[in-house]
């Protein structure tokens, strides 16, 4: 039965502080464990402590040895009688790391004769460990003692400060951690190996010395600098936008190939997927050193919003996701470029979130209950988490924003807190209520915002009347209005900007409108004609905008809009209703103002080349298929080539060719804006070129590929031939196989290229890649880039109208779950939407669910997604 947020109570049972002591061993490790408890009076039952499968060889109480009527133990809850508050429980058991497929607790990554051991806590991995109260409202003082052979584990790792290290007898050492900060048992962390590292003296700004260490195997570590320096970034930002400095001696961040997701915050020992540490121009993507900086900083992030103020319950995760992704975002806009942070936010919103808000698997920001906790790390949680946030703090405005963070670390540092807390602490610092918000964290489903505007020619007067409505998800049928800001300006037939007169209101170009209720309605004074309303600039709220422009206005909006965020999205929407009406009567018009406009940017010297790149994007596969109501993805495909080759067409081979020739010559591979910025565009102008003149198109690709200075290019040029199945394709195939054959990273991408084969061929090539001796299930980053990619980023591929495509993952998440369940339930989101499919494919992926929904033995993980997946 499901957990329930309403069904909160405080711990009946605490620990304050942990003795851990820690036997390390590949096939075994033995964990001792001494625990001060707690006990509240009001609560009198017996002490309960979290143990999942750990083999029990000692306990004791207070000093004695416990007789076996005197305890009770069923593999997940440990009962003990004759506990009181001030007790010492003693407990010794012993797990099995190099059994351990799930990677959740302690695990060994690697091979066993040279890979190193690790833990992931985080949400309920310490009880996999240890016996605790394993719940995020106990904190305690964990002090770690970690003894092994130090030939085989010379390095020994946990969270907190270091506190002695020397020999023991028989060639083995220890070393002792100790963390002066309370901590919630999901934040506790060891590592132990053989690993390099390189480090850097840190001071923070209130003159605390540190050290940064970045870990991780030998071969890898001098692909770790960039991830140092980003580390060093963002200490510094959030020192001055926040702030909030490091309060440890240490900061340990470690990189693993097996990691179930990106990384992991760990107090004073952060983990990592390599995916998110390693970066070097041979082998990662201007796009992968952004994501290496991205989640270096948001990981560092939690420090203070996460780790220092914590969550009191799994329901209220977006406490610290929502608010650390926000962050994180805010760091890599000053970082990069604001528009095209944005963009990109925006564009993964779109492509992960609303599907998952509108579909079966739909849930609140703050979810009202679950059965797996690991099943709610979700794009809801995290990326519409974010988006609320964003919403308080552009009402709070930036100085209002951060009074708002003082006062809640002020009032919850050391604390687990609730998303009221946060919500009372912004608006306590500003005088203002913002309980209002907590309807977003509540209520599920995209909110739809309707505008409509009236122009009064005789009373020059322009009325915008603003309605807002939120369909029906599974478990909530009656949805609430929720208050939505909007920012917004209003432009005259030139492009130029209006002054707007809202009652009263100083004169201002720009302004944000509140709508709270079902219909609202804003009238602005002294309009001299029918105006251009830009809503929503820079996303204000996380919505769905209906409004019945014409193809003439949004083209004057992509061409004049200052808001580099509206002027794409202007963009994307003049995209939508050519793609729309591409074969009907009035389409012509569409695809014509959307064509004209970006041949005209396309000439225009003034522009971006990053923005340019976006801006000649249309909206995804998965986009479209959104907004439909009977999906076929094979015909999203070919109407969206359609759209772009007419685009191509529209901007011509000639002026495609001379532009991409004047990008190559510039070879340099800096990091900085502008030389990414020419990558992503010469990109983006080698596909619209590939979609009107292949044969010219993989001759320059294979020309870009053979010359290609770093990752970027190579890969660019590696995908435009894959995915059209050039002749060169097979050869370059193999020779990124072989170059790479001792990165896993890169040779992921491999994987990844060739799962994105657009269209029925997908299948056969993803049945082949399974076949290559460097595929398995047990790695989840190869697990995602194979079947990941083709079942949740290449519908076309995947939506087959025989329905193999579904048979094929539905096959493999039953293998996968009886490995690694977060894993198979993580994949099996790729049905989420079936129930929108055309009749063939529907029944086909309805057939597929139903009969791995009948397997036995399926874990809760996988069962959860099913079950909900399946439900209408
Ligand atoms: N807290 C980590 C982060 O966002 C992610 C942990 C994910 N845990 C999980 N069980 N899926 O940085
Ligand atoms: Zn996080």
């Amino acid at each position: 039965s499901p957990i329930r947020l309403r069904d909160y109570r405080r711990p009946a049972w605490t620990a304050h502080t942990v003795e851990l002591d820690v036997d390390l061993g590949i096939d075994a490790t033995e964990i001792t464990s001494r625990l001060t408890l707690r006990h509240d009076a009001e609560q009198p039952v017996p002490l309960r402590l979290d143990g999942e499968g750990l083999e029990l060889l000692a306990i004791s109480l207070d000093g004695r040895v416990l007789a076996p009527a005197e305890y009770h133990y069923d593999n997940s809850t440990l009962e003990v009688t004759g506990a009181r508050d001030g007790s010492v429980l003693e407990t010794r058991v012993r797990v099995h790391p190099a059994a351990n497929t799930a990677l959740e607790g302690l695990y060994l990554s690697g091979p066993r004769e040279t890979g190193f051991l690790l833990t992931q806590c985080e949400a309920e991995g310490f009880r996999h460990i240890t016996f605790f109260p394993d719940r995020p409202d106990v904190l305690a003082r964990f002090t770690v003692t970690l003894r092994a052979d130090r030939k085989r584990f010379p390095v020994l790792l946990a969270g907190g400060n270091p506190d002695g290290s020397g020999e023991l007898a028989d060639g083995r050492h220890w070393a002792r951690f100790v963390d002066p900060h309370p901590k919630p048992s999901y934040l506790f962390a060891l590592v132990a190996g053989r690993l390099e590292s390189i480090q850097r003296d840190y001071v923070t700004a209130d003159g605390r010395q540190v050290k940064l260490v970045i870990w991780s195997e030998a071969n890898v570590i001098d692909r770790c600098h960039y991830a140092l320096d980003a580390l060093e970034r963002s200490m510094r930002w959030d020192e001055r936008t926040y702030g909030r400095n490091y309060d440890l001696d240490v900061f340990h961040v470690v990189a693993t190939h097996d990691f179930n997701m990106g990384a992991m915050e760990n107090k004073g020992l952060n983990i990592f997927n390599a995916k998110y540490l390693l970066a070097d121009p041979d082998s990662s993507t201007d796009e992968e050193y952004r994501a290496v900086e991205a989640v270096v900083a948001h990981e560092y992030f939690h420090n203070w919003t996460g780790n220092r103020v914590t969550c009191r319950d799994w329901f209220q995760l977006s406490l610290k996701e929502g608010l650390t992704v926000f962050r994180e975002q805010q760091f890599s806009a000053d970082m990069n470029s604001p528009p095209l942070k944005r963009i990109e936010d925006v564009s993964l919103l779109r492509r992960t979130q609303f599907p998952e808000d509108a579909g079966p698997l739909a849930h609140p920001v703050r979810p009202a209950e679950y059965r797996e906790i690991n099943n709610f790390y979700t794009a809801t949680v995290y990326e519409k988490g974010s988006e609320l946030v964003r919403m308080l703090a552009g009402r709070l405005g930036q100085d209002g924003f951060r009074r708002g963070t003082d006062l809640y670390f002020e009032r919850h540092d050391g604390r687990a807190a609730t998303i009221e807390d946060f919500l009372a602490a912004l608006g306590d610092a500003n005088g203002i209520d913002l309980m209002p918000y907590l309807a977003w964290y509540a209520q599920s489903g995209t909110p739809r915002l309707h505008a409509k505007g009236e122009y009064n020619a005789a009373r020059r007067e322009y009325k915008l009347t603003l309605s807002q409505q939120t369909r029906a998800t599974p478990a909530q049928p009656e949805k609430l209005p929720v208050p939505i800001p909007v920012k917004l300006s209003l432009f005259d037939q030139h492009g130029k900007m209006l002054p707007l007169y809202l009652d009263g209101q100083p004169a201002e170009t720009e302004k944000v409108v509140v709508v709270d209720q079902a219909t609202q309605q804003f009238v602005f004074r002294d309009i001299p004609a029918p105006p251009i309303p830009s809503l929503l600039r820079g996303f204000s709220a996380p919505v769905v905008l209906e409004c019945n422009y014409t193809p003439a206005e949004l083209a004057l909006l992509l061409i004049h809009d200052a808001d580099g965020f509206n002027r794409w999205e202007a963009g994307q929407q003049l995209a939508i209703l050519a793609f729309d009406d591409l074969h009907g009567t009035d389409g012509s018009s569409a695809c014509k103002a959307w064509c004209d406009a970006l041949a005209a940017l396309f000439e225009s010297p003034e522009i971006d080349d990053a923005l340019l790149a976006d801006l000649l994007t249309p909206p995804g596969e998965i986009e479209f298929a959104d907004r439909q109501s009977e999906v076929d993805p094979a015909k999203i495909r070919a109407q969206r080539q359609d759209l772009q080759s007419r685009l191509a067409q529209r901007i011509g081979a000639t002026a495609l060719h001379d532009r991409y020739q004047a990008l190559c010559a510039d070879t340099s591979q800096q990091l900085d804006a502008a030389s990414q910025a020419k990558r992503r565009l010469k990109r983006r102008v080698l596909e619209l070129l590939a979609l009107i003149d292949a044969t010219q198109a993989h001759a320059l690709a294979a020309r870009q590929y053979e010359h290609a200075p770093g990752m970027t290019d190579r890969l660019a040029a590696l995908g435009v031939l894959v995915r059209d199945r050039a002749p060169q394709a097979a050869a370059f195939l193999a020779d990124f196989r072989q170059r790479y054959a001792d990165n896993p990273l890169a040779l992921d991408k491999w994987f990844t290229e060739q799962a994105k084969l657009p269209g029925d061929p997908a299948l056969a090539s993803v049945m082949a890649l399974e076949n290559d001796p460097a595929f398995t299930l047990k790695n989840p980053n190869r697990a995602r880039a194979l079947l990941g990619t083709f079942a949740s980023a290449n519908p076309s591929g995947f939506h087959r109208a025989d329905g193999a495509g579904y048979r094929l993952l539905a096959e493999r998440l039953a293998q996968l779950d009886a490995l690694n369940p977060q894993i198979a339930a993580r994949l099996a989101t790729a049905f989420n939407g079936w129930q929108r499919l055309e009749p063939v494919r529907r029944e086909a992926a309805h057939a597929a669910l139903d009969k791995l929904a009948k397997c036995d033995g399926l874990s809760p993980n996988l069962s959860e997604i099913i079950s909900n997946v399946l439900r209408h």
